[in-house]
Formats: structure tokens, C-alpha cells, sequence
């Protein structure tokens, strides 16, 4: 929610200082609707263990994969109308991207759906994660932006994505969920690939563009 200007004369460092102090969290995990997931030895497994951090990590993640599909829709878009693609860059390797995106979104659904959760519920990081997309995807929805500067804002996806997905992996060790975590490291693996894809199609923009 967006706060009041200060009156003239007030201190707006202050302010602001008190508005930090009293500032709760970003919402609350909605409860599971069900507890079908979690029966049994899996149940067991987990006594002890904050189960909705992971889940709203997982949640998170999925935010932010359906913020990576609509950046890559949005670069499909571009290049279809492009005059000319750096050379390497094609509109089957951007859509290859994001279509991995969209399955890595289908995984994470899943993930949360399994232990009794919703995939479509707004977790508290699933919201702060999307508030921080909004200025990706409003970079990338501005018509005069260059292929090169397309790339940069994919770039930036791509670089917190990957190393989200490492984090994510670790928790997921650390609740001894294997099986998520192994599904998790073959999604890294697509995304370390993205990265390396975006990034050498941009330097390959940057040395046309610069004659270099
Ligand atoms: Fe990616």
C-alpha cells in the first residue's frame, strides 16, 4: 500500500523508520485444504519440521516461472516483428524456453498440490516475488526496447531464477524430500541452460551493435 507524503516539516527518513519498525509480515500461508498428502510416514517424516517454509518457497518459484513464461511470451512477440535477430538467436530457441518454463510451473504445481496445498493460493514470498516481476515485465512490455535490452531484462530473469533454484533444491534436501529435490536439479539444469542461451545471445547483440 502506497504511503502518505509527509506533511512539510516532517522528517521523512524518520518516517519511513517508523513505518519499518511497525510493519508486519507479508501475509500468512493459507492453511492446507487438506491433510491427504501428509498421512503415514510421510507425516512422520516431517514431525518437527516447518513444512510451509518449503511450501511457500515452492510457491514462490512457481510465481515466478509464470512471470518467466510471460516474459518469453512477450519476447516471442518482439521477435516475430523483429527486422533482424543477433546471430545463434532464433524463435524456436526462445520459444524452447518458454515452453520449459511453463513445465517447470506444471512441476511446482504439482509439488505443492501433492503434500495437500493449492497451487493457486498467494503464499506471502509467491506475492513478494511476483511485486518484483512487475518491473521485469514492465520493462519488457515497452515497445521501444532493443533486442539487446530485451535480453538484459531475460538476463536478470534468468540470474535470480538460477540461483532461487539452488536454494530451493537445498531446502528441499534439508526436509529429506528427495524425490522433489531430484525433479527440482533436472529443472536447475534447464535453467543454467537458459542462462548460458540468453547470455551468449546478448553478447552476440552487444558485438553487432557495438561493431566490435
Ligand atoms: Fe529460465
Amino acid at each position: 500500500m502506497a504511503a502518505a507524503l509527509p506533511a512539510p516539516g516532517v522528517d521523512a527518513v524518520a518516517l519511513r523508520a517508523s513505518y519499518l519498525l511497525e510493519a508486519g509480515p507479508v501475509g500468512s500461508m493459507p492453511p492446507p485444504p487438506t491433510l491427504r498428502g501428509m498421512a503415514g510416514t510421510a507425516m512422520k517424516a516431517l514431525a518437527g519440521k516447518k513444512m510451509h517454509v518449503l511450501l511457500d518457497r515452492i510457491a514462490e518459484r512457481a510465481a515466478f516461472e509464470r512471470t518467466g513464461v510471460r516474459l518469453y511470451d512477450m519476447m516471442l512477440q518482439k521477435v516475430a516483428v523483429a527486422p533482424a535477430l543477433p546471430a545463434g538467436m532464433t524463435i524456436e530457441g526462445v520459444r524452447e524456453i518458454r515452453d520449459e518454463e511453463h513445465s517447470h510451473y506444471l512441476m511446482l504445481a504439482a509439488a505443492i498440490e501433492t503434500p495437500g496445498g493449492d497451487p493457486t493460493a498467494m503464499t506471502p514470498c509467491a506475492d513478494v516475488t511476483g511485486v518484483q516481476g512487475t518491473g521485469l515485465v514492465q520493462a519488457m512490455g515497452e515497445p521501444r526496447l532493443t533486442i539487446a535490452q530485451a535480453l538484459s531484462t531475460l538476463l536478470a530473469a534468468e540470474v535470480i531464477d538460477n540461483a532461487s533454484w539452488e536454494l530451493l533444491i537445498d531446502l528441499a534436501n534439508r526436509f529429506g524430500q528427495d524425490e522433489l529435490a531430484a525433479q527440482l536439479t533436472g529443472a536447475l539444469a534447464a535453467e543454467q541452460r537458459h542462462e548460458a542461451t540468453v547470455r551468449q545471445w546478448m553478447a552476440t547483440a552487444l558485438a553487432e551493435e557495438s561493431g566490435v
